[in-house]
């Protein structure tokens, strides 16, 4: 035998020197759930590494995230009944607890870079991620409040806005108000292929999100999301986000779709960024828990697999949590 494939793995001084992926503090984004009140810090059951809290005690875990070299961090609003109407009007108000919270986290922390989210299904009372009419989403109607939403997210201090709702247009749009508003130098996250995906589950609990059990409401989210079945429409999604001024393009969920986020990276020229959603975070905690699986093995190596798909980028519930592991 002249190749001995092996050799380049006798020692674990070799095997750092081959070594092809590494996942770094700096590849990294920590999902956050923001709440409105005081010391409120609310661990969530179905997915047990993320909490809700409010932002008195969100900065103190934003400060030791920091502290371990994070410095991306993505954030979701739980939003009060009270606030939710049809038409999602609050995710524009300037008295919008979401839109405060960021100017103070921006404040305290000038040097992060903080992601928004742009999708209604927090603020309206149909749970959906655009407006519902006559049991159908409106898709130009939406578009025109996600502009409003994003330009309020970009007063506020957010670096990076966050369209996560999969409307037609909104990019184009968002980014036409962005510059409009004369903010042209906030960026895009574009939720370029979003799934109709089952592993959205805890994320909808965490916020109670969910679209709204009603029969004068769609059930799902399948009109907008792409099937699961898919592949060659993730690249026309992302050939749309490109053209109209998206500055990352983002596959949604990450490990169930690693050869999406390969596709987009061969394909595109733009950061791959890729969603390690709260449906998958779940299953390896639940499945560590249980003693099925090592934690300290299979949690890094879904981080890697990801990173070897081709995302620069992940966000991930366990971005803390791996950091600390590498400690
Ligand atoms: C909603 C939104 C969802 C997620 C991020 N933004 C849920 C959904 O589309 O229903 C899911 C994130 C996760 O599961 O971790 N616009």
């Amino acid at each position: 035998m002249l190749q001995r494939p092996r050799r380049n793995r006798k020692s674990s001084s070799i095997r750092k020197m081959v070594r092809e992926n590494r996942v770094t503090a700096h590849d990294l984004i920590m999902p956050l759930f923001i709440v409105d009140g005081t010391g409120i810090e609310e661990q969530i059951p179905s997915l047990p590494m993320a909490y809700r809290r409010s932002l008195d005690m969100l900065l103190k875990e934003i400060e030791a995230c920091i502290k371990l070299g994070l410095h991306s961090f993505i954030l979701f609003p739980k939003i009060a009944k009270e606030h939710k109407n049809k038409s999602g009007s609050y995710s524009y108000d300037p008295n919008n607890f979401y839109l405060k919270a960021a100017s103070t986290i921006k404040e305290k922390f000038p040097e992060l870079t903080l992601i928004s989210d742009v999708a209604l299904d927090p603020y309206n009372v149909d749970g959906h991620d655009g407006l519902v009419m006559n049991g159908e989403i409106l898709n130009d109607e939406s578009v025109g409040i996600l502009a409003r939403m994003a330009v309020a997210q970009a007063e506020a201090g957010f670096d990076v806005i966050g369209p996560s709702d999969m409307m037609d247009g909104r990019i184009q749009a968002i980014r036409e108000a962005l510059d409009k508003a004369e903010y042209q130098d906030i960026s895009m996250m574009s939720y370029t292929a979003k799934y109709a995906s089952g592993f959205y589950g805890p994320f909808r609990d965490a916020l109670d999100s969910a679209p709204v059990l009603d029969s004068s409401i769609p059930k799902d989210k399948k009109t907008y999301q792409m099937d699961p079945a898919n592949s060659r429409e993730a690249l026309i999604e992302a050939e749309l986000d490109a053209m109209e001024g998206a500055d990352f393009l983002m596959v949604k969920p990450a490990v169930h779709y690693l050869d999406i986020i390969q596709q987009l990276k061969v394909n595109q020229l733009l950061p791959i960024a890729a969603y390690h959603v709260s449906g998958e975070c779940a299953m390896l905690a639940a499945a560590c828990e249980k003693g099925w699986l090592d934690y300290e093995t299979v949690m890094p190596e879904t981080l890697l697999s990801i990173k070897r798909a081709g995302a620069d980028l992940i966000l991930t519930y366990y971005a803390k949590e791996f950091l600390l592991l590498q400690k």
